[in-house]
């Protein structure tokens, strides 16, 4: 399997309550390296043009509120099959039905406050990286 890039935010529920070093150590766990990573506080344009593509979603205005309510921790990983290593290691969406020792079973509080974000294809990985990164901040 090749060597990928995929986009990972450590959501504000995780923040608040200092749970970045825990999800890190399961990220790199599953094989993930972090070649990128910064935190900061989303704007409410930021939030809204990352999840345009769930625009029409009942969820779509709590969801972006939600993500501006605190501090996130936004990432590069890298690895073999980054993207969906990564999404085998959140977890499900909602934590209700997350597999255990998944970082989504551990953490999550909800199906909105569900700790992380991923990608979910390579080439949205590509769009998303780009979206918060430029390529000298991203160091393999
Ligand atoms: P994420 O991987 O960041 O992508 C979209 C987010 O919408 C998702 O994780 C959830 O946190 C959030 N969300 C809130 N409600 C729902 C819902 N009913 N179904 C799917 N996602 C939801």
């Amino acid at each position: 399997m090749a060597v990928e890039r995929t986009l990972s935010i450590i959501k504000p529920d995780a923040t608040r309550r200092n749970l970045t070093g825990a999800v890190n150590a399961k990220l790199e766990e599953a094989g993930l390296r972090i070649v990128a990573q910064k935190r900061l506080r989303l704007t409410q344009e930021q939030a809204e043009a990352f999840y345009a593509v769930h625009k029409e979603r009942p969820f779509y205005s709590d969801l972006c509120d939600f993500m501006t309510s605190g501090p996130v921790v936004v990432q590069v990983l890298e690895g073999e099959g980054a993207v969906a290593r990564n999404r085998e290691v959140m977890g499900a969406t909602n934590p209700a039905e997350a597999a255990e020792g998944t970082i989504r079973k551990s953490f999550a509080e909800s199906i909105e406050a569900n700790s992380v974000h991923g990608s979910d294809s390579a080439e949205n990985a590509a769009n998303e990286i780009a979206f918060f990164f430029s390529g000298c901040e991203i160091v393999g």
